[in-house]
């Protein structure tokens, strides 16, 4: 099969097409004839030799993918030919996947390929950070970074359709454009203005009820500064380090929580677990037309490197989709 492959760490050219043996399925996992592929920043980093893929995970790149079923386990919930988008720890950029069963959810009704492959990346993670660990609720105020990023993108839609209310960061004035038209209240150009500043204007001095960062390094002590009483902040990304110095008084003072997650290094029962509360939470929203993928551009799966280019260039609205 066409498979993309990381052939040395390095610049977007590293990625390179080669023929590949198809995948050796594992007990409980299905065949997916790929039909496209999310690109997410955490392949970035692994072509850069900074993300290694865990132990036992394809050494190809992609997290994500939609497609057909080519080769299921009788009995399982899933037929050949089904079409289904999945979480996988890699081996996406191909023609064909292997992703363990239990990762799979239906593609929702009418939805083409390229959008339903962008969404079990920022979904799951989203769902599992957002909601869970941050415990997001309705009424709630939440500030996103990022907000035109595939996570941000994600974050903003499900949090006003959850019922919070949605402030978002971005580089440029489109892009905070982009994050009101994706749902957010208020967008702030962190690179125009100072975002603590001007969160606490726009919330009458109260702060936010939950941040989720995708920067940390010094945003962290900021961050802990937009949130309330009783807030959250739930790190989910390290583009800006992942060290910094924090007085621990405000943490007391205003009993705040700092937490995270990563999704690939999790076992299948764990993404199991949140693939179910995706499906019960977020499916309808996506039956629906209430949410979907913003996907900014697709690439043939030969120019993957052309599509890492793309989203390395900071201009990306939402998602960057390999099709096959
Ligand atoms: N914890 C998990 O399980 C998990 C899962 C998936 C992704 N992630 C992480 O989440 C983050 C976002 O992933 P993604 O795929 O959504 O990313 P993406 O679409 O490539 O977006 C990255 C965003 O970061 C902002 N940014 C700020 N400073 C930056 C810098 N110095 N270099 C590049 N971008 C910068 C950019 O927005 P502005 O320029 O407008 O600010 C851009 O929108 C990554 O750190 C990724 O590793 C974590």
């Amino acid at each position: 099969m066409l498979a993309i492959e990381i052939s040395r760490p390095g610049a977007a050219d590293v990625l390179q097409a080669v023929d590949r043996p198809m995948p050796q399925l594992q007990p409980d996992e299905v065949l997916i004839k790929v039909e496209a592929a999310g690109v997410n920043r955490p392949d970035l980093m692994q072509r850069l030799g900074k993300y290694p893929p865990p132990p036992g995970a394809s050494d190809l790149p992609g997290l994500e993918v939609a497609g057909t079923v080519a080769e299921a386990s009788p009995g399982g919930r899933w037929r050949t030919g089904d079409r289904v988008c999945a979480l996988i720890s890699g081996g996406g950029y191909a023609e064909y996947c292997a992703a363990p069963a239990r990762q799979c959810l239906p593609v929702p009704t009418g939805m083409d390929a390229a959008t339903a492959a962008a969404i079990p990346e920022t979904y799951f993670t989203v769902w599992t950070n957002l909601f869970d660990r941050g415990r997001l609720r309705a009424s709630e105020r939440v500030l996103i970074h990022g907000g035109t990023s595939g996570i941000g993108s994600t974050a903003i839609q499900l949090a006003r359709a959850f019922g919070a209310t949605a402030y978002a960061t971005a580089g440029t004035d489109e892009k905070c454009e982009a994050c009101r038209r994706l749902g957010a209240v208020e967008a702030i150009n962190h690179r125009a203005s100072d975002f603590v500043e001007e969160i606490r204007r726009l919330t009458n001095h109260e702060g936010v009820d939950v941040v989720l960062d995708i920067i940390g390094g010094d945003y962290l002590p900021r961050n802990l500064a937009c949130l309330r009483m009783n807030g959250r902040l739930v790190q989910v990304g390290l583009i800006g380090g992942s060290k910094a110095n924090l007085d621990l008084r405000g943490i007391m003072q205003n009993r705040l929580t700092l937490t995270g997650s990563v999704l690939r290094p999790r076992s299948v029962a764990e993404k199991g677990a949140i693939a179910d509360a995706v499906e019960q939470n977020i499916w309808p929203l996506l039956e629906a037309g209430a949410v979907s993928p913003v996907v900014h551009a697709t690439f043939p799966l030969r120019e993957a490197a052309a599509a890492h280019r793309a989203l390395e260039s900071g201009e990306v609205v939402g998602k960057v989709v390999l099709t096959v």
